[in-house]
């Protein structure tokens, strides 16, 4: 199993994003210690915004592709995802490759792949809640990877901006919820 592992909180090491990422990494080569790891960090090493040229420069999709799971750390900031992480999406979500237009409309082009993302945000966002019409990081993740034919796996961690008590609580279950991933 090859296992593509990406972070974009620009948290370093007190992002919940990138802890519960590499829980969840942990799970899966716990589960099976031969698999292969590539790691990206957007922010270490970030992606320049999309430009036309970009599309000649296929080894980010190419890497996407050749990988069985998918792991991403995604914080919520202003939101949504990062730009870092929006930077990425711009190079696997190209059209004939990942999906394709037919005269039924859109279809996925990607089979066959585990996306799971584990989420960090600073508010709540649950249906009913206040805020919930402002939750475009869940919303668009589950949006753009359906959209390439993936269903994508959350593990979130919320409210973590209320009190350093929400914090360290949430912290604590998501990362005891990463169990279910390796199940
Ligand atoms: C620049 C910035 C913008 C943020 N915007 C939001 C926001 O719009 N809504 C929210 O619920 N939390 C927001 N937060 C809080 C983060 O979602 C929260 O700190 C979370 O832990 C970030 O993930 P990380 O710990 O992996 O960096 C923001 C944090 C930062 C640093």
């Amino acid at each position: 199993m090859t296992i593509l592992h990406i972070n974009s909180s620009i948290s370093g090491d007190n992002s919940a994003s990138r802890a519960i990422s590499r829980s969840i990494l942990d799970r899966l080569t716990t589960a099976d210690p031969a698999a292969q790891v590539i790691y990206r960090d957007l922010v270490a090493d970030p992606l320049p915004h999309l430009t036309l040229a970009a599309f000649a420069d296929t080894q980010v999709i190419d890497e996407f592709l050749a990988a069985d799971t998918i792991v991403i750390g995604a914080p919520m900031y202003n939101f949504t995802l990062p730009t870092q992480l929006k930077a990425w999406l711009d190079r696997i979500l190209i059209a004939g490759q990942t999906f394709r237009y037919t005269a039924n409309g859109p279809e996925g082009l990607v089979g066959e792949k585990r996306v799971i993302i584990g989420l960090a945000r600073g508010g709540i966002y649950d249906a009913g809640s206040p805020a919930s019409s402002l939750e475009h990081l869940e919303t668009y993740l589950r949006g753009v990877f359906g959209f390439i034919g993936i269903t994508p796996e959350f593990v979130a961690a919320d409210g973590l901006a209320i009190s350093p008590e929400q914090r360290e609580e949430s912290v604590r279950q998501a990362l005891g919820e990463t169990v279910r991933i390796a199940a």
